[in-house]
């Protein structure tokens, strides 16, 4: 097959859906995969045909390289970008949220990273400037506060990029990430954050950050679709949406010791 094509985790919602509805207009095969039957099905009535569509948990790395193994018969056996971008987030301080919330996050965020990289290893070897693509965070600037856990599995997708991105060279593949900032998508509607024992929403944040102009303003995830089809086309390792959300990671490479300290003043106040 000579149609260029992309894999993509967490498909049904937020920006994994717009990434699958942009390259699908740019003529692309789409793989579009999700946990979420229904929300996968209304996606594949909007791909008119030309997609290869699974219900995947990313999660399960056998029933992964099943499904990367049907999506290569698919698609001609190419993989011109692999995007691993399903993730879920959990808020809370540390103390105060649930283990197994905890361990869920570990589990979708880098564990399904992970497995999504090593099940697509041959496809990316076996195609010409392939590009690894993952969904990092603003909240892996700098370890976020609230969110230490989806934080950590955002630093950890980052390295994971540049050791990569190394490997994959001698292959002509390549690594890159992106760390969008406030995106509004369902993602804040669907998570969770425990305070002292109680369960409550942070479904506002995009709302709350929508007047803002600097890097805390809310986006679309169209921005963030934008932005793979600019990585696919482009060099760089890290890619931030919006740009400024760079301007944090530059803060703490300087002084880690005065942000961590900024960060402590504002939470006493
Ligand atoms: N929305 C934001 O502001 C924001 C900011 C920074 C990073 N991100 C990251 O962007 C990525 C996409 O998030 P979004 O905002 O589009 O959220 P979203 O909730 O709209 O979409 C996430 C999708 O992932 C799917 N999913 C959840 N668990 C899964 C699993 N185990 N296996 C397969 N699919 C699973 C969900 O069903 C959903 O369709 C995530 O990695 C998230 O951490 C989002």
């Amino acid at each position: 097959m000579t149609q260029q094509a992309i894999f993509i985790t967490g498909a049904a919602s937020g920006i994994g859906r717009a990434t699958a509805l942009q390259f699908h207009h740019r003529g692309w095969f789409v793989g579009a995969t999700d946990v979420n039957p229904e929300a996968l099905n209304q996606l594949k009535a909007e791909l008119s045909g030309n997609c290869f569509t699974q219900v995947l948990d990313v999660t399960r790395k056998e029933d992964f390289d099943q499904v990367m193994s049907d999506f290569a018969v698919a698609s001609g056996g190419r993989l011109d970008i692999l995007f691993n971008n399903a993730g879920i987030a959990v808020a809370g301080f540390l103390d105060e949220v649930p283990f197994e919330k905890i361990v869920q996050t570990v589990n979708v965020n880098l564990l399904g990273v992970i497995n999504g990289i090593h099940a697509g290893l041959a496809l990316l070897k076996a195609t010409p400037n392939a590009l690894c693509f993952s969904t990092s965070s603003s909240a892996a600037s700098f370890g976020t506060p609230g969110m230490a856990i989806y934080g950590a599995t955002k630093v950890a997708v980052k390295g994971l990029t540049e050791a990569l991105s190394v490997e994959l060279a001698r292959f002509d593949a390549r690594a890159a990430d992106v760390s969008p900032g406030i995106i509004d998508t369902p993602l804040w509607q669907v998570s969770e954050r425990y305070v002292r024992g109680e369960q409550r929403t942070i479904a506002n944040i995009p709302e709350k950050n929508r007047e803002r102009s600097d890097a805390g303003r809310t986006l679309s995830a169209d921005t963030v679709a934008a932005c793979v089809w600019e990585a696919y086309n482009g060099d760089k390792l890290h890619w931030y949406v919006p740009p400024e959300v760079v301007e944090r990671d530059r803060a703490k490479a300087l002084d880690p010791e005065k942000l961590r300290d900024e960060l402590i003043a504002q939470q006493k106040r």
